[in-house]
């Protein structure tokens, strides 16, 4: 895991939401890449830049591993495996380097329309389905809540209607999918927004100039957007 190497490796969402804004902003950094055949792994040509197309929930723990330098994924998800690695005793081994102002999105609890929100205790005993177990947790946990936590890793939004959880807690944007399933936002777990996720510690190799120049680049890209 702790292997030299002399070229740096950023991992980016192969397709969703993050896909393009990361790979543009990676361009306007400078960085060009020539595109494989199956394009999962695209070597750096402008710079010893490499980029890794991979799904983005894998990105946390291809950083923690070393398999990766750095990463563009959603805060959500950086947080929610943090979460889930100290629920097991292990460190996150990587963490929050840049925002990157795009992406925004809040997790949070949503209810049936139907519903009055009285706060926290009021979900004393519910199921609740999520995508973010750990951070959802973590927020019951911090509150005296005993609810039950029903994982599952999409269209979370339909559990209600399936009966199989009382309230949900999933990604809201634009809020379209909630109001689509009689749905309201009550309270908000966590802000969310692509960020630059990196190593814990820094790089005693090739890799120490080239991180150095890409984040003075990045900064220089961030600054022009705002
Ligand atoms: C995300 C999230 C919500 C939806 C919110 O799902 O999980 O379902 O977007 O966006 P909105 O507020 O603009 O409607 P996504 O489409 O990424 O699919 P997934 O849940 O299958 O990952
Ligand atoms: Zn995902
Ligand atoms: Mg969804």
């Amino acid at each position: 895991a702790n292997a030299t190497r002399d070229r740096l490796r950023i991992a980016i969402q192969k397709s969703g939401r993050l896909a393009d804004p990361a790979r543009s902003l990676l361009a306007a950094c400078g960085l060009s890449w020539r595109e494989s055949r199956d394009k999962l792994f695209c070597y750096g040509e402008s710079l010893p830049v490499d980029l890794l197309l991979v799904r983005d929930d894998d990105i946390p723990g291809l950083i923690a591993d070393g398999v990766c330098d750095y990463g563009i994924v959603g805060r959500n998800e950086l947080d929610e495996q943090a979460n889930a690695r100290l629920e097991i005793g292990l460190s996150p081994a990587y963490r929050e380097v840049r925002p990157l102002g795009f992406g925004g999105c809040r997790l949070m609890l949503a209810i049936p329309e139907t519903w009055e929100w009285e706060g926290a205790q009021q979900l004393q005993g519910l199921r609740i389905a999520t995508s973010y177990p750990a951070i959802l947790r973590q927020w019951l946990s911090a509150r005296g809540v005993e609810a039950s936590v029903v994982e599952l890793s999409g269209s979370v939004e339909i559990a209600p209607k399936l009966d199989t959880a009382d309230l949900i807690c999933d990604l809201v944007s634009s809020g379209a999918t909630l109001k689509a399933n009689q749905l309201k936002p009550v309270e908000t777990l966590l802000d969310s927004e692509a960020v630059l996720a990196g190593p814990v510690r820094g790089f005693n190799d090739a890799r120490a100039d080239l991180s150095a120049m890409l984040l003075r680049r990045m900064d220089g890209v961030l600054k022009l957007k705002d």
